[in-house]
């Protein structure tokens, strides 16, 4: 193992995962500081120093490299939602990938030594189950969000250790959940486990899109978290790999509804219509019908092995839920 860096710049670090990471970080002992232009403060860890910078404004963000003159980065910062992707192509590019290379530039200039980037399954599009790190990256049109976090792989492979930069590494994450992911009430474009909480709170249907047979391999955020953790110190990588971190299984949304409002597993989706647990609402674009990892390369490479299932994610959610007062 390398050593533990003391020193982690993290991007992204008051969003649902950067904020985890930071949490971690601090309570190993690092000194930690966060560039991030989020408006959440129920994530922001004091005990970091945080930065309000844009990744794309090159120029602020030198001022942090110098400053903080970090060891290590985990890039988790992204514009990081598939659907307002579509409306605004280029924001997507200039924050995820050319965000990304100013990362990639600095982290030269004040030789960091590594690099950890949060990657996307979106990468992948539909293909043959389990997703395998060799596996062709998607050919058909998706969204640009997938494309702009696919350009990131791409600058981690080529602007780290081709050009004399960082040693880098890209960190393939598939649907994470848990405390702190946004909600409906944070806005259209949450994700599901957080949207159906929050609905199932106030007692009203989940709203299933668009058959609720699709699946996906939900990953529950802490083994996010101990993956990237992993990726600081591992020996085995730091030339731009690229490793799926996904828990290994996939549950359909209607599983998801089953567990959210703990119905019996036999009961049927038209029965869960019938009785008002959920609803159909329009299929959204560009996204997969169904994510499952094959998580062997990450084992290898990392050392790393998921440790929460679905069942205990899910409750551990709806504890932090609980805790804010929801009636969940
Ligand atoms: N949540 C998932 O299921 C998932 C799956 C695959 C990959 N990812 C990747 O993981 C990372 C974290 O995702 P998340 O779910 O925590 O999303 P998030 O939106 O909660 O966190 C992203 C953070 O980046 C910040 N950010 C956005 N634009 C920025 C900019 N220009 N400069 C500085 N900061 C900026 C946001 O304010 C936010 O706090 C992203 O890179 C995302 O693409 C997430």
């Amino acid at each position: 193992m390398n050593p533990f860096p003391k020193k982690v710049l993290v991007t992204g670090g008051v969003g649902f995962i950067g904020s985890h990471i930071v949490d971690t970080l601090l309570l190993r002992g690092c000194s930690v500081s966060i560039v991030d232009i989020g408006e959440r403060t129920d994530t922001r860890n004091e005990k970091a120093s945080y930065y309000h910078v844009d990744i794309s404004d090159r120029a602020s963000l030198e001022g942090v490299f110098k400053k903080e003159k970090p060891e290590a980065i985990i890039h988790a910062g992204a514009l990081a939602r598939i659907q307002p992707s579509f409306k605004d192509p280029e924001r997507y590019f200039m924050v995820n990938a050319l965000g990304t290379a100013n990362i990639l530039s600095l982290s030269k200039k004040y030789s960091v030594k590594r690099v950890i980037y949060s990657a996307s399954s979106s990468a992948y599009g539909d293909q043959e189950m389990p997703l395998q790190e060799h596996m062709a990256v998607a050919t058909q049109a998706y969204h640009p969000y997938g494309s702009t976090k696919r350009m990131g792989e791409m600058l981690m492979r080529d602007m780290g250790i081709a050009t004399g930069g960082p040693e880098t590494v890209c960190l393939r994450y598939f649907n994470v959940y848990g405390p702190r992911q946004t909600t409906e009430a944070d806005g259209p474009y949450a994700t599901v486990i957080g949207i159906f909480f929050e609905q199932s709170s106030r007692n009203a249907p989940l709203t299933v899109v668009p058959d609720g047979h699709q699946r996906r391999d939900f990953t529950y955020v802490s083994d996010v978290v101990e993956a990237n953790l992993q990726a600081l110190v591992s020996p085995h990588v730091g030339r731009g790999e690229i490793i799926n971190v996904g828990f290994g299984n996939s549950n359909s949304i209607w599983d998801v509804v089953r567990f959210v409002y703990k119905l019996d597993g036999s009961i049927i989706p038209d029965e869960m219509i019938k009785k008002g647990y959920a609803t159909y609402a329009p299929e959204r674009r560009g996204e997969a019908r169904e994510t499952l990892a094959h998580t062997a390369l990450a084992e290898k490479l990392l050392g790393w092995k998921p440790r929460v299932s679905f069942e205990e994610g899910i409750e551990r959610t709806r504890e932090f839920y609980r805790k804010q007062g929801w009636n969940v």
